[in-house]
């Protein structure tokens, strides 16, 4: 059996290493660059492939490695927007999707994030490095004695309210499809509305679908406490950049860490150093020390890596054998 991967980074061949080892009898070849039309070629022979791209997966591109024989694609993320499911369909393509990588990896971080706005850290480190050894006036705020409201309960939103619980902080939760569990321990709010009147922090942990779009806005602000703390690891689309900005300047929020934002593509995930920012409004929120922001790295720990590969490629496995793996994805 062949698998052939595209968009192999340096930082996945030692997880790629372990799999293929643990896999002897599977040939398993990579190049660094997307599955296009032209590219299909490279992965003549094989009986699947692996990818892992931010382009679109195009009709061409199926019809190309669909005339070498190949009907399988596993991707290594949770996205699939950028998959043309029409043309997948036309071609008889069986797809795989990781839609549950390391939940804790994204919720640790969420909260190390909270709890670093919460002491202030940023303008603390820059006080020391430039030898400040002065405590005041970045003083913090305890995580127990806050009220965190927790906005989407699913995989990540779960593992986030046990880690502020560990903090024995009070957490209030809201989703629109209540977990049994945390229906029992009595966390759910009835209302957005609710939550924003209640929490001294909110951390978002809902998808980026059109309805969640902006629900972080000026009106939805308006109705939290002063002083507020938002964290949003999960999509940029869901707030409001521009109102977040005039809340951030009027101090109706106090401190905010993001690790997505609206405009990344093409941004994150490359280095500026010493070149300009194409976006004046990511590279002002960068400079504030209220503003905790990072580049989609939520997720990158070499727990979630290992395990993009070792999902990815195991329903590459089962493709290429006319199984249907757990994560195939109904289209
Ligand atoms: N920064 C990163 O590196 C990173 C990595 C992985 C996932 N994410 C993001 O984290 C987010 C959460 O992922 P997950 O795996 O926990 O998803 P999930 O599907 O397990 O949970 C999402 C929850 O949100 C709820 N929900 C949806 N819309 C809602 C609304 N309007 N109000 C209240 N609840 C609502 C759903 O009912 C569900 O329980 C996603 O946006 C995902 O894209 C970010």
């Amino acid at each position: 059996m062949k698998i052939f991967a595209y968009g192999i980074r340096e930082d996945e061949l030692p997880a790629l290493a372990e799999w293929k080892n643990e896999n002897p009898t599977v040939a398993v070849d990579y190049s660094t660059g997307p599955v296009t039309a032209e590219t299909a070629k490279l992965a003549a022979g094989a009986d699947s492939i692996v990818a892992l791209q931010e382009s679109p997966f195009t009709k061409e591109a199926f019809a190309a490695l669909s005339d070498l024989g190949i009907k399988n694609l596993s991707v290594r993320n949770v996205g699939t927007e950028n998959i043309d499911f029409e043309a997948a369909k036309e071609f008889d393509f069986n797809i795989s999707n990781v839609p549950v990588y390391s939940p804790s990896a994204v919720a640790e971080y969420a909260m190390i994030q909270l709890s670093r706005a919460l002491r202030r850290t940023k303008p603390m480190d820059a006080k020391v490095a430039k030898h400040d050894l002065r405590w005041a006036p970045t003083i913090g705020r305890e995580m127990r004695m806050q009220t965190f409201g927790v906005i989407g309960t699913g995989n990540i939103g779960r593992q986030a309210i046990k880690i502020l619980q560990g903090f024995g902080a009070k957490v209030i939760a809201y989703d629109k499809f209540q977990n049994k569990d945390i229906q029992a321990e009595g966390l759910y709010v009835d209302s957005l509305d609710e939550l924003y009147a209640q929490a001294d922090a909110i951390t978002l942990h809902v998808p980026g679908v059109p309805e969640n779009v902006n629900m972080i806005n000026k009106d939805s602000i308006a109705k939290m406490k002063d002083g507020v703390v938002i964290v949003n690891v999960s999509r940029g689309n869901l707030v409001n950049t521009d109102d977040l900005i005039a809340a951030l300047d009027s101090g109706k929020v106090s401190d905010v860490a993001l690790d997505v934002y609206e405009g990344e593509v093409g941004i994150f995930n490359k280095d500026w150093t010493d070149k300009d920012f194409s976006d004046d409004r990511l590279a002002d929120l960068i400079t504030r020390d209220n503003v905790y922001l990072t580049p989609h790295t939520a997720f990158y720990t070499t727990n979630a890596i290992n395990e993009m590969i070792r999902q990815s490629f195991d329903a590459a496995v089962a493709f290429a054998k006319g199984e249907e793996p757990t994560i195939a994805i109904k289209f």
